[in-house]
């Protein structure tokens, strides 16, 4: 499915983490790829993320999930919407529907979140830290959007949800199968289903915190500090007070710190391997034997093709010249010449089928198995 009435360059230029927009008719002809029974059924599973949210009263209450088979009988005539997260790792129909988005470099995309409800169902005025592409899929939802919110916005006193207190709605739509609503992060929404049967599917981004980043990073350094690496002060001067903490001795130690965050070759090295760590580790293709190398050049001279673990995560850096980094799942991989090319072939997704040439290339053979025993990559069936 391709994206329609839509357009790249001005959507980049004009809204992209700007303001939220509405594209009527974004996929025309769009055709529902997963049934409500299939979304309750990944709800039943353990392993997957999933929520509840119904009205009781007054209130909106929240259940997570894995859910019983036998709740969805129970919820009545009271509206409610179920979420379930990463959907594109269980049902290739909607791990293509990411496929249009990659205008969106890859490391900056999440999951696809599907929401089913009932009429009136939904999960409240909020607003979340991500951008998100929300794709109406069957049913109809209405959907109100408000201003950019943040952290000194008023809040509803609620254990689960964070609800916004006063919702001031900038604009009111009705979206049909087909139709798009993008909301950047910190704008405020509500989507209320309109009839039964209503499922959206939301196209979510990443963001890494400020925090995560200092966090992870720090954590990497100091996993490789030497404690032998210390302060040191030959030549040391004589002072004036032996209390003062002298501005030299302060420059030097913290160059020690800076000079060692500052790396950025070894920065690129680590981001690529955080980024590209799997949230969800459910889906284990790691074959019961090691694949050899022998065993992937019979398969390459079979014709067979390469397929991604929908739930791995791939990312290159450039290296200069030929050379580049492959991550997958939080493993890099050092590649050049031929094994660059593959590994960008790999990054590009969809079936991959390596140039025939490849079986004479022991780095790209090499590769490719290390792939397959940690489970990213696996060639199809032979039947
Ligand atoms: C949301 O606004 O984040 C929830 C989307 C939905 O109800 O499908
Ligand atoms: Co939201």
């Amino acid at each position: 499915m391709a994206l329609e009435n839509f357009d790249i360059p001005a959507f980049l230029r004009d809204d992209w983490q700007r303001q939220p927009r509405l594209f009527r008719k974004a996929f025309p002809a769009f055709t529902n790829p997963l049934e409500p029974d299939e979304l309750a059924g990944l709800a039943c599973e353990e392993g997957v993320e999933s929520r509840l949210i119904f009205q009781d009263g007054e209130k909106l209450r929240m259940e997570n999930g894995p859910l019983a088979e036998a709740r969805f009988a129970t919820l009545g005539a009271q509206p409610w919407t179920l979420l379930v997260q990463a959907v594109d790792q269980h049902a290739p129909d909607v791990a293509d529907l990411i496929e249009p988005f990659r205008f969106i470099p890859d490391w900056r995309i999440d999951d696809v979140m599907v929401s089913y409800a009932s009429d009136g169902g939904g999960v409240g005025p909020h607003f979340d830290q991500y951008d998100v592409f929300l794709v109406q899929g069957l049913g109809r939802r209405r959907w109100r959007v408000g201003p950019r919110c943040d952290d000194t916005t008023p809040l509803r006193p609620h254990e689960d949800l964070r609800l916004l207190e006063g919702f001031e709605p900038t604009g009111d739509f009705v979206l049909e199968p087909g139709d798009m609503l993008y909301v950047p992060p910190g704008f405020a929404h509500d989507g209320v289903a309109v009839g039964d049967d209503c499922m959206t599917y939301s196209i979510g981004f990443r963001a890494p915190s400020r925090h995560d980043l200092i966090e992870g990073w720090s954590e990497e350094l100091l996993s490789r500090e030497n404690d032998d690496d210390r302060y040191a002060d030959p030549g040391l001067p004589a002072q004036d007070h032996p209390g003062e903490i002298a501005a030299s001795a302060l420059d030097d130690l913290h160059r020690m710190v800076t000079e060692s965050l500052q790396d950025r070759e070894a920065f690129a090295r680590w981001f690529g391997c955080h980024n590209t760590t799997p949230k969800y580790a459910d889906q284990d293709w790691r074959p019961e034997e090691p694949v050899t190398e022998d065993e992937v050049r019979e398969g390459l001279e079979e014709g067979l093709a390469l397929y991604r673990n929908p739930a791995s995560r791939f990312a290159f850096v450039a290296r200069g010249g030929d050379a580049l980094w492959l991550f997958a799942d939080g493993t890099c991989f050092e590649a050049s010449g031929a094994s660059a090319e593959l590994a960008k072939h790999i990054c590009a997704g969809g079936a991959i089928e390596p140039d025939p040439m490849v079986v004479d290339q022991p780095e790209a053979i090499t590769l490719i198995a290390a792939l397959c025993n940690q489970g990213s990559l696996a060639f199809e069936d032979e039947d």
